[in-house]
């Protein structure tokens, strides 16, 4: 699974308690951080360039643990996938957080904070309407909430108001629901929380995730059989350290294994 950086841990989380046996490979593409701010073009890049990077390092399924490349990409990475006579599935974080919160709101009006490249690719609002013609959905782009969370702690009073802007026009709009549509926000969960208000549903992308992949892998009779626990591994593409040191922060478990890789050299050809 990939993410531009330590977000999808919050993803990963998820698997790693709802499928202990797998083995895991997470690649943080810190040295391209943020991807929020990215065009449609050059995320499709990152995601088909990272997804083979995974499938040629044994990945059996990849998880694209991060909205704005899930929303702009996922067709694009399973194409390529096919293309090349690999069959891998691959499996994004947005349809499950809108299908949570379309099905878990009463007031169908529902709040979603995302990215700029998340928000402009309207992804959530096809997703929803999909499901449910009748939801409204108020999205705020955040534009520079997942780079601050990244640059780690401590979290100060500068964060607290850029959030407190973030969630004003979500309390206007009197929503029920808030998706936290970017990897990185769940992160931030109990100070969004004091913002909304407890009534506020707060729906974030992990479980339903991890079922999807339990149902995909399942289906093509890929589950680990193995009984005890599965490994976890971790790649970058920029510096280790700092990565190693946020990433066992917000994972709340040791990192172990961290590589750094070289990215970029495909797009660049
Ligand atoms: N965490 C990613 C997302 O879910 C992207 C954050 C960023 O790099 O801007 O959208």
């Amino acid at each position: 699974m990939f993410d531009s950086g330590v977000g999808g841990l919050t993803v990963l989380h998820e698997l790693l308690v709802s499928l202990p046996s797998e083995d895991y490979l997470y690649l943080g593409d810190t040295a391209r951080l943020p991807y929020g701010n990215k065009t449609p073009e050059q995320l499709r890049g990152y995601a088909t360039e990272i997804a083979d990077h995974l499938v040629e390092a044994g990945s059996k399924l990849v998880v694209i643990a991060c909205n704005s490349a899930s929303a702009v990409a996922l067709d694009a990475v399973q194409r390529n996938l096919v293309q090349r006579g690999l069959e891998v599935d691959v499996i994004g974080v947005l349809r499950p957080a809108a299908q949570l919160a379309v099905a878990g709101s009463r007031s169908g009006r529902i709040g979603l904070l995302a990215t700029p490249a998340t928000v402009a690719s309207g992804a959530y609002e096809r997703t929803m309407l999909a499901a449910d013609p009748h939801v409204h959905l108020e999205s705020v782009a955040c534009r520079d909430l997942a780079s601050t969370i990244e640059a780690g702690f401590p979290f100060d009073e500068r964060l607290v108001d850029i959030v407190r802007e973030y969630c004003s026009p979500l309390r206007a709009a009197d929503v029920d629901t808030v998706i936290l549509g970017c990897t990185h926000f769940p992160l931030i969960a109990p100070m969004l929380q004091r913002m909304l208000g407890r009534g506020v549903t707060l729906v974030t992308s992990g479980a339903g995730v991890a079922r999807s992949v339990e149902r995909a892998l399942a289906s093509s009779g890929l589950l680990n059989p193995r009984a005890g626990e599965g490994s976890y591994r971790f790649r970058c593409t920029g510096e280790v350290e700092p990565f190693r040191a946020l990433g066992t922060r917000f994972l709340q478990m040791p990192l172990g294994d961290v590589r750094r890789v070289e990215l970029g050299t495909r797009i660049a050809a």
